[in-house]
């Protein structure tokens, strides 16, 4: 029976902790992503984001708690694991971990062909993938020889053949370059207006202020507090946690209180620039 329908992602109590570690990576963390929802995991290294999604997509398993989407709970059989991954994608932070396969289509057909999916249906998704993340040229090129951006593109392109309903991205923009990251940007804008969900672990508040509609904090494991961008900036107990703000919030704050007056803060440049103009 699906509960809630639209609930892509759901932790009820969750607790992991790594074999062999004393102190638990996550503890007793409950969360609830809704379909269509832009949302934002912040937090300290170490606060558990990269945990929370390896939970997520069945690669660890929770000591206790039960994971869901749309109401149905993660099992770990290879059956019902296939299954979930076709809904709920993750990219990894780092490339390398992601990427199999001795060349660029080999790599994105990969868990296409764990579907056991008919071969004209896998070439069909394949060539898709390539074509709109640009890099139907680089098909046939073995992956050592491409650059991180074009690695972290092709890791996008396995996961997203998959056609997830949530996508979870491990810090996507860590390591590029601001051209490789404008295009890795550009590529997840595409993939939201095709209807995908998106949660992004990162550490850039500028871009979370600038895109997400809802954000969880996450501090030693645990879930600290959550709201829209505007609620959770203004927390004082997130300047405790020293991730610091965004810039144009910083801005915003330092105008007059008269000039601020009355208008909800500004989300980007083109925002601040109507609002403080005479
Ligand atoms: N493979 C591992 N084995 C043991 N402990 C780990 C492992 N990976 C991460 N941890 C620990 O789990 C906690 C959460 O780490 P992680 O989820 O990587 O945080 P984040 O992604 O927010 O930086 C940290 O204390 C980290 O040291
Ligand atoms: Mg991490």
């Amino acid at each position: 029976m699906v509960e809630r329908p639209d609930i892509l992602l759901e932790f009820d109590a969750v607790d992991y902790s790594y074999p062999l570690s004393e102190m638990p990576a996550i503890q007793n963390l409950s969360l609830q992503l809704t379909a269509g929802q832009k949302t934002a995991l912040i937090g300290q290294n170490g606060c558990g984001k990269s945990t929370l999604f390896l939970l997520a997509d069945g690669l660890c398993r929770a000591n206790r708690g039960v994971i869901k989407s749309r109401g149905l709970p993660l099992r770990h059989d290879r059956v019902a694991l296939n299954q979930w991954r076709q809904r709920v994608g993750l990219v990894f932070q780092d490339p390398e971990q992601q990427l199999v396969a001795p060349t660029v289509a080999a790599d994105v057909s990969y868990g296409l062909c764990n579907l056991e999916l008919p071969e004209a249906e896998i070439a069909q998704r394949v060539e898709q993938v390539l074509h709109q993340f640009g890099l139907s040229e680089l098909a046939m090129r073995p992956l050592h020889q491409l650059s991180l951006g074009q690695k972290k593109r092709v890791s996008l392109a396995g996961v997203m053949a998959l056609r997830p309903e949530l996508l979870l991205l491990d810090e996507p923009t860590a390591y590029l370059d601001p051209i490789q990251t404008r295009q890795f940007l550009a590529a997840l804008t595409q993939i939201e207006a095709e209807g995908t969900t998106l949660l992004i672990a990162t550490h850039d508040l500028d871009f979370v202020y600038r895109w997400a509609d809802w954000l969880l904090v996450m501090d030693q494991g645990r879930l600290l507090l959550e709201g829209t961008p505007e609620q959770v900036f203004s927390r004082p107990d997130l300047l405790e946690l020293g991730l610091g703000l965004p810039l144009l919030k910083q801005i915003w704050d330092s105008l007059p209180a008269d000039l601020r007056q009355g208008q909800s803060p500004p989300r980007t440049l083109e925002q601040l620039r109507l609002a403080i103009r005479p």
